[in-house]
């Protein structure tokens, strides 16, 4: 008979290695603790991870997003659709421009945007002239599409990319979620005209807050590498004298050496950590299968899963007990849990701005009411995956 724990369990949790801190901690030493050499070798061993020419560094993912929308040279007069089931920041950054955000269903197993629900938006709300692609309600053209890949589930790259060929579309990959992660054998970060990921505390791998941008537009890049740093031409680490240009009106989005210091042995780690996340989670699909009413994560058959969450979700009528009832129970236990994610569609901003019509949405708006992330991060210890277990099975079964 398992005892209630005694300390909380957070549903996520950093790994950082004493290696880590020593490192950042050399960084500190050094006299030299912003953009410098250790974010050129966090972009040039990142880009080399997944196989691309180009890695940006910078402080979040959400820049990324936004200086890669900045890149295509977004107007208020365009649109991008993203999926529904996402973090704001997949949104808010189309609505920096003025521009429009028009939101996919996703799918009833993983939550993702598929080639279908993608498909099913424009032909329900965009016209094809055989050159643009325009939203019919508000006349904007459609430039982009912004994928999630939820939880570390890849999206169907290759069945994407050819509705975007279709349309001269461009795909930004959010991939906060997916580090790292595989679509078919390519990582994800190698698929689409550019690739975002977040390395915020709770990801694959962390810089306490964090982004990289990569792409093979050597173009996009320049103008990324332009934009992340106020428009100066030159950055200060390989400026030689006191004279630059500012020739555009930039943002304040580099990563510091102290992050990039910790992301470098972050990187290092990302396969052990992966490795650890995996385990778990198939630990737990096992040892939940035989409870009913209860969707667990299916490891990706496409691909390589990053294991990010543990999302599973419960079904009103089968299971013993709500999904509120759960996420109570489990915190009256010292468990904590999470929510991926409140869809775009319910939060007020975006329905006073965009009057989303929730009928267009039966996936999201069915997974809100059942989904329930688990911990899930590198550094549980068996007791602690025990524990988690221990408690779901009592609760559920
Ligand atoms: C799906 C998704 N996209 C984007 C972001 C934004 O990442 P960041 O916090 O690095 O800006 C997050 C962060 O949680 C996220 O979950």
């Amino acid at each position: 008979m398992r005892t209630m724990r005694k300390t909380f369990l957070p549903f996520a949790l950093p790994s950082i290695s004493e290696e880590a801190i020593e490192e950042v901690a050399a960084v500190l030493r050094s006299g030299w603790v912003t953009s410098g050499p250790k974010v050129k070798q966090f972009e040039k061993e990142f880009s080399e991870f997944v196989g691309t020419t180009e890695a940006i560094a910078l402080n979040s993912a959400t820049a990324g997003l936004h200086l890669a929308l900045e890149a295509i040279g977004l107007t208020e007069n365009d649109a991008v659709i993203t999926s529904s089931v996402t973090f704001t920041a997949s949104a808010e950054v189309i609505c920096y421009f003025g521009a429009a955000p028009l939101l996919t269903d996703v799918d009833p197993i993983h939550n993702i945007m598929t080639p279908k629900t993608l498909s099913d938006l424009i032909e329900r709300e965009c016209h094809w002239d055989g050159n643009i692609l325009t939203h019919t309600v508000t006349g904007k053209k459609i430039r982009a599409v912004i994928p999630v890949h939820l939880a570390g589930y890849t999206c169907d790259m290759e069945e994407i990319l050819k509705i975007i060929d279709r349309y001269n579309l461009y795909v930004i990959e959010d991939a906060a979620h997916a580090f790292p992660a595989k679509h078919k054998n390519k990582m994800i970060g190698a698929w689409g005209d550019f690739t975002v990921f977040s390395f915020y505390a709770t990801k694959g791998i962390t810089t306490g807050e964090g982004g990289m941008v990569t792409t093979n537009h050597r173009e996009y890049a320049n103008r990324i590498r332009l934009m992340r740093l106020h428009g100066i031409n030159r950055d200060a680490y390989n400026r030689p004298g006191w004279y630059y240009e500012v020739v555009d009106a930039g943002f304040k989005y580099n990563m510091t050496d102290i992050a990039a210091a910790l992301g470098i042995v972050q990187l290092h780690e990302a396969n052990g950590f992966w490795a650890r996340r995996e385990e778990i989670a198939l630990r737990y699909n096992s040892a939940f299968a035989d409870i009913k009413g209860m969707k667990l994560p299916l490891p990706d058959e496409n691909g390589k899963h990053s294991w990010h969450l543990y999302r599973v979700e419960l079904d009103p009528k089968l299971a013993k007990i709500g999904r509120d009832t759960l996420v109570e129970e489990l915190k009256e236990r010292n468990i904590g849990t999470s929510l991926h994610f409140i869809p775009i569609f319910e939060h007020p901003y975006y329905k006073k701005t965009y009057n989303f019509n929730r009928k267009n949405f039966p996936n999201a708006s069915k997974m809100y009411d059942m989904a329930v992330s688990l911990p899930l991060f590198a550094g549980m210890s068996d007791e602690d995956v025990e524990d988690v277990i221990y408690a779901v099975r009592e609760l559920l079964r």
